[in-house]
């Protein structure tokens, strides 16, 4: 198997090749993933709403992180797999983001890591990257500043659009080798992947981002609550699944599960 690396990363946008990216938090997800050949996995702090069933990323710790980022390293061996740095872990200093990002890589295998934020956080993003440790940069709508943003809410709308180029351009500078953009109008991400040498990773911003990134459970349909505007189920797991428990419980109620052909 070939790794991902980053350099790969920013090579696809020099010859202008789009790559998709998707979530993961378990090893059969990475498996599969890895098999379909999505070049990078993010073990996300959207865990948070997707595994572990908080409203929101905010409560997720690097404890309950690092076991699905072992998961996913284990289960994806060509895919770079970036670990989310959760809320709490980086915000303090430059230094207590590269203590977080060490634990990263040394505990959980992770290749690279991501943190939110923009331009106020470019010192954190040289001290990991700096420090050998990749860093992907998120601007726009970032979950952790929720409550700052009030809300999901679109960013970069007007004057914000520059505000927003700066802050690309910041972490660019500081050492990131990608930034995410979620929830921007489509006109501002393309004015921002033009400007950037590093790629951008669009999520809910148009269809002019270097790269895409989803969600899997929402891009799967494993999630049957309500969905963004952005997201594009391409399967329907989550009644799958529904069938698949509904036709086994009705086989044990109705003494037809196990049958001789599934007994010793
Ligand atoms: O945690 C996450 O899933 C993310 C992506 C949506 C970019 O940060
Ligand atoms: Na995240």
């Amino acid at each position: 198997p070939k790794r991902t690396r980053i350099h790969h990363l920013a090579e696809m946008k020099q010859r202008g090749e789009r790559w998709p990216m998707l979530t993961a938090y378990d090893r059969y997800a990475a498996e599969i993933f890895d098999e379909a050949g999505i070049p990078v996995l993010l073990v996300g702090d959207s865990a948070g709403n997707n595994v572990f069933g908080y409203d929101n990323t905010i409560p997720v710790t690097v404890d309950e992180l690092m076991p699905l980022v072992k998961a996913v390293v284990g289960g994806a061996p060509n895919a770079l797999v970036v670990a989310d740095l959760p809320f709490g872990s980086y915000q303090v200093s430059p230094a207590q983001g590269l203590e977080t990002g060490i634990r990263f890589m040394k505990e959980g295998g992770a290749h690279a890591v991501k943190l939110e934020g923009g331009a106020r956080f470019a010192p954190h993003v040289e001290a990991l990257a700096g420090s050998g440790i990749p860093v992907m940069a998120h601007i726009g709508f970032t979950p952790q500043h929720e409550h700052a943003l009030g809300g999901f809410r679109i960013q970069g709308r007007g004057d914000a659009g520059d505000r927003l180029i700066e802050d690309a351009l910041a972490l660019q500078e500081a050492g990131a080798f990608a930034v995410v953009l979620e929830m921007v109008p489509a006109d501002v991400a393309k004015r921002v992947t033009g400007e950037l040498r590093i790629p951008t990773v669009g999520i809910g911003a148009g269809p002019d981002c270097d790269a895409q990134v989803l969600v899997w459970s929402d891009m799967a349909g494993m999630n049957r609550g309500r969905k963004p505007r952005f997201v594009k189920p391409y399967a329907d797991l989550g009644s799958i699944l529904l069938d698949a428990a509904k036709a086994y419980a009705a086989d044990v109620r109705g003494g037809e599960y196990p049958d001789a052909e599934h007994s010793y």
